[in-house]
């Protein structure tokens, strides 16, 4: 027999289904560390009424406005696009942005913590300019020679599929931070780099393949890759960064692109 808050939670998900409002007692347990004030970790549990059709972030913002106005974490669109509210929650990498309370079985503590592999700076910020500086190692943006073009450079609809896949990135760093050799080793370029530069290497219009490809040759580049598919299940936007970084390994090798 379930127990009465079960009962309610279970009600309380199926007002949700049926898209009624309806409020239940959630607990958010989030990982604070200050080291102004202490270099030891704390978890701090905060009971929350909120709608399970809220998100993580809405509970994140009902405790930095209701009840400790301290409690640090990026955020900025709300709607998953800018890509920086990625936290590991339920010891997942996601989007507290686009993660539904309901989805996560509301019913047992939700625990969130920083993403893994950079350093902590405050509660859930961390340090992302070693991210930053690979991705802009790989020269994220088009290469060109010769004279400016007087119009537009043009494309096939079949040359311009050939990257959509690896457009969609927002630089979220929940790829190359659920992979476990750049946790081991900070030098590796890590998924999210290597999908950016893929985005040019294939684009028929680009003309740095190769300077990108000898960039990612290197030994911290992408044959440090072990195909865990960790990047692949991580991405909020669907894209599939394994296949990505097999096809740039497969660039390296045939130097076909
Ligand atoms: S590839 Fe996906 S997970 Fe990685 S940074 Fe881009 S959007 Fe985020
Ligand atoms: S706040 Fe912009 S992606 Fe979540």
């Amino acid at each position: 027999m379930s127990t009465p808050t079960l009962d309610k939670h279970s009600a309380a998900l199926d007002a949700a289904e049926s898209g009624a409002f309806e409020q239940i007692t959630i607990t958010l347990r989030v990982r604070r560390f200050n080291p102004e004030v202490s270099d030891e970790v704390t978890w701090v549990d905060y009971q929350l009424e909120m709608d399970p059709k809220e998100r993580v972030l809405d509970a994140l913002h009902k405790v930095k406005w209701e009840i400790d106005g301290s409690l640090t974490f990026r955020r900025s669109c709300a709607h998953g696009i800018c890509g920086s509210d990625a936290m590991r929650i339920n010891g997942r990498n996601r989007l507290a942005c686009k993660t539904l309370l309901k989805d996560i079985n509301p019913e047992k503590p939700i625990t969130v913590e920083p993403i893994k592999g950079m350093a902590v700076l405050k509660d859930l910020v961390v340090d992302m300019d070693p991210f930053f500086q690979a991705y802009r190692d790989v020269m994220p943006f088009l290469i060109t020679k010769g004279n400016e073009p007087t119009r537009e450079r043009l494309q096939s609809a079949e040359d311009r599929a050939r990257f959509d896949d690896t457009t969609k990135c927002i630089l979220c760093a929940a790829c190359t931070s659920s992979c476990p050799v750049f946790w081991n080793d900070g030098q590796y370029f890590g998924p999210a780099a290597i999908v950016n530069a893929h985005r040019f290497i294939f684009d028929s219009r680009d003309e740095g393949g190769e300077q990108r490809l000898e960039i990612l040759n290197d030994k911290e580049g992408v044959w440090r890759c072990r195909t865990t598919f960790n990047c692949t299940d991580a991405c909020p936007r669907g894209i599939e960064v394994t296949k990505a970084i097999q096809e740039v390994k497969r660039a390296l090798i045939t130097r076909r692109f």
